[in-house]
């Protein structure tokens, strides 16, 4: 039941005119989501934070997971430095978890990075996030895990991560041309 309501949600590129959306978003989060996703709490999200999650260029971008009514329960921002390490920050609203759509965000960001030259992933994780963490280290075993300044650093070539092996282990494939990157699950 919870899957297929996963299924009803579109995962589309976002951009400033998405503000009132993701602030509405980051409202609904818990505080422990939150300190996850920001390392940081907060109580109302700032309006600097809101545009810097919104920011697009031609080596940075950012997703909405949205509802058939437009209501966002998932954010992702992506960016890719000199080196071709593509960052990528996700959040799904606790209500929506573990339906499959941070799967879907970090897929899709990954195909729009690959396709503007990133060649590695990069993750900063909190050790406290063990769920995570564990889940990252079965569906990323070629990933280098190393602790710094507080946080695990998670290092993974792409090109692992979309070889055929790895995707049987459930790691999205590149995305396709269309914006709702279904492909990306
Ligand atoms: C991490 C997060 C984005 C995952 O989104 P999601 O929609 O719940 O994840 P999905 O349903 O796509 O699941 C992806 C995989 O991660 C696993 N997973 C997700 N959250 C997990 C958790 N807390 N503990 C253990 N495994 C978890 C799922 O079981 C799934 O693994 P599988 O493919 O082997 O079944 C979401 O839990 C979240 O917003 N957490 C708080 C913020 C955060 O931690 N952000 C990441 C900072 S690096």
């Amino acid at each position: 039941m919870r899957r297929t309501q996963g299924d009803e949600v579109a995962v589309r590129t976002a951009g400033p005119d998405d503000a009132p959306a993701l602030d509405g978003m980051l409202r609904l989060l818990t505080p422990t989501s939150s300190f996850m996703r920001f390392l940081v709490g907060f109580g109302e999200p700032k309006p600097g934070l809101v545009r810097a999650l919104l920011a697009t260029g031609p080596r940075r971008g950012a997703l909405l997971a949205v509802l058939p009514g437009g209501t966002a329960v998932g954010h992702a921002c992506w960016s890719v430095d000199d080196a071709g390490a593509v960052d990528v920050g996700v959040v799904v609203v606790d209500g929506w978890q573990r339906m499959g759509l941070g799967r879907r965000l970090v897929g899709t960001s990954l195909g729009h990075a690959r396709d503007v030259g990133a060649v590695t992933l990069h993750l900063d994780v909190h050790p406290m996030n063990r769920g995570l963490l564990a889940t990252l280290r079965r569906r990323l075993p070629t990933a280098r895990h190393a602790f710094a300044d507080g946080l695990v650093g998670i290092d993974v070539a792409l090109a692992d991560l979309f070889s055929p092996a790895v995707r049987a282990g459930g790691t999205p494939p590149r995305r396709s041309a269309r914006t709702d990157d279904r492909a990306s699950r």
